[in-house]
């Protein structure tokens, strides 16, 4: 038996049960992926400053993301095509996520549609946008993700265009997937996710077929995501969004303090630093390295969140002292999710949660409204 007690075995596992082009289609960056690595290297060069003898009874990392009580300041960041790393991924997610008292948040890209995560739930989840060409379908989104009881909308500013990763090339990533001859000889190599695919009918993206048009004749997702983001996308168009939705409105994708501002100034109730995972802009900076002087920029006008390189509570830390309100995990998840399914996403959050609190007694505090900077070595980052 196989035992976990990091991300990183959770990776491994993942690995081996995953077919290979949906494990790379979660696992690439853009490019290099200098940008990729550079998001969890970031991390690591962040030292914490030892304290001792201190009380340490009575330790809480209860907190609230966009006025929303969390059992700890993580979330679980949209994620395309997470029904294919595990059958019914999203679906899974959701309720280990639920269970545990943080937010899942689904992708407009996901595999179960919002009204099956839903239907399969019974607390508000939140609901990530994507803006296509089409207005009358991003409308119907916006109003199919108000009645399932969406309690916050999280629009995404960075996919205007799409950053090649090589290995989606390769292995044929197609929308909907489509398995070439060496990726179905690999398939054959993973019974375990076949017959939990077998065992679904939710094997296409459940947001957009039958929803919007044109979507049955695409051949690459890069092809398919072309045709239907909208390059145009300003801030006219958030604030058009903004008036449809009406509710909680975080903005994810920002790099840069002027944008920061600008995200401050359109009245959203949050913002995720984020540069996709490095799945984008290659050569960006690190998330971590963004977080600071987007802090200092805004974080007095607006929530700041922050996802990218997180892979363990120590990451999670540094990124609350820095001044992040809430942290976002991506690839940690969907490796739980490939490795064991909704009990991997429960391990996953685990592993996170122990390290987090462990790591906060480390620095001498109880409570984790408590941390900021002054736990970090350098003060000056
Ligand atoms: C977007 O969904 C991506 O593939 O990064």
């Amino acid at each position: 038996m196989t035992i976990i007690t990091t991300i990183d075995d959770l990776q491994c596992l993942a690995k081996r049960r995953v077919p290979r082009m949906f494990y790379d289609y979660a696992d690439a960056g853009s490019w290099t992926e200098s940008t990729y690595r550079a998001n969890s290297a970031d991390f690591a060069s962040i030292k914490f400053r030892q304290r001792v003898a201190v009380n340490l009874a009575n330790r809480t990392l209860a907190s609230t993301m966009v006025g929303q009580a969390v059992s700890m300041p993580v979330a679980l960041a949209p994620t395309g095509l997470t029904g294919m790393q595990h059958a019914d991924g999203e679906i899974l997610a959701a309720r280990a996520a639920e269970r545990f008292g943080v937010p899942f948040t689904l992708s407009t890209m996901s595999i179960c549609s919002i009204e099956d995560v839903a239907a399969h739930t019974s607390k508000p989840f939140w609901f990530q946008l994507y803006v296509m060409k089409d207005r009358d379908f991003i409308e119907r989104l916006i109003e199919r993700a108000r009645a399932a009881g969406c309690s916050a909308l999280v629009l995404t500013l960075d996919l205007q265009v799409l950053g090649q990763r090589h290995k989606d090339i390769r292995n044929g990533l197609s929308a909907p997937p489509k398995p070439t001859r060496s990726t179905i000889i690999n398939l054959m190599t993973k019974p375990r996710w076949c017959l939990g695919m077998l065992g679904t009918r939710r094997h296409g993206f459940g947001n957009i077929v039958g929803h919007a048009k044109s979507v049955s004749d695409m051949s690459s997702l890069s092809a398919w995501t072309t045709q239907q983001f909208d390059p145009s996308l300003s801030w006219d168009d958030v604030e058009w969004i903004k008036k449809r939705w009406g509710g909680t409105l975080i903005i994810k994708g920002i790099m840069d303090p002027d944008d920061a501002r600008l995200a401050a100034d359109s009245g959203a109730d949050a913002l995720i630093v984020s540069n996709h995972g490095g799945r984008q802009l290659d050569g960006a900076q690190s998330s971590i390295a963004a977080l600071g002087p987007i802090v200092e920029a805004v974080g007095k006008r607006i929530e700041v969140h922050m996802d990218g390189g997180v892979r363990s509570g120590q990451d999670v830390l540094r990124a609350v002292a820095m001044g992040a309100r809430g942290v976002y995990i991506g690839r940690p998840f969907l490796y739980g999710l490939g490795a064991m399914g909704e009990a991997g996403v429960t391990k996953c959050l685990d592993i996170i949660r122990n390290e987090l609190d462990l790591t906060m007694a480390f620095c001498g505090l109880r409570d984790i409204q408590d941390v900021d900077r002054r736990i970090l070595l350098d003060q000056e980052r």
